[in-house]
């Protein structure tokens, strides 16, 4: 059966979503990979449960990920952990911040410790004005967790 890669993010300038629609493509590249792509308010359960890999997207506020994000996990966390419905299913992160992030990917990783989540690859952060290295980056990480779940080594 194809697997299915779902990207999940949350951008209020822009930054965010050009990194997950870089994400989305490099997953896209992948052949017989079906791509999710969702705005975190409108991600759901259903939609972690569905999915083979999960990589989440945030900007940086206030050195945490952001509100969308954070309401993501709160809505799904539970019933999640609980019926086991997600369980080590891999994940990677990209984000996006003005001169830091790693208050935003510590916060993430830390709740997918919970879930449990299993990560699969480094994080992409980009600081600053987003550059094409920066998507060349995206693009590789929607590939390699595209790759690595089709292949099944996860
Ligand atoms: C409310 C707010 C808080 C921010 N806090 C941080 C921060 O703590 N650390 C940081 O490196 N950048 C911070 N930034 C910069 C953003 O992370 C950066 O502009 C990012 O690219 C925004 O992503 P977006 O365009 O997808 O919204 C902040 C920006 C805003 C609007």
């Amino acid at each position: 059966m194809a697997c299915s890669i779902l990207v999940v993010y949350h951008s209020q300038g822009g930054n965010t979503r050009k990194m997950a629609e870089a994400v989305a493509a490099g997953a896209g590249e992948v052949e017989g990979v079906r791509v999710v792509l969702k705005e975190a308010f409108q991600a759901t359960l259903a939609d972690l449960v569905d999915c083979d890999g999960l990589v989440l997207g945030s900007p940086e506020y206030f050195g945490y990920m952001a509100g969308a994000v954070k309401d993501f996990f709160d809505r799904t966390y539970e019933s999640a952990r609980v019926e086991r419905k997600v369980f080590k299913k891999p994940y990677a992160v990209f984000v996006s911040a003005g001169n830091d992030g790693r208050g935003a990917l510590a916060a993430i990783e830390r709740i997918c410790i919970g879930y449990p989540l299993k990560k699969v690859c480094e994080a992409v952060i980009a600081r600053g004005e987003l550059t094409e290295q920066n998507l060349a980056q995206c693009r590789e990480l929607g590939q390699t967790v595209a790759a690595g779940c089709d292949a099944g080594i996860y």
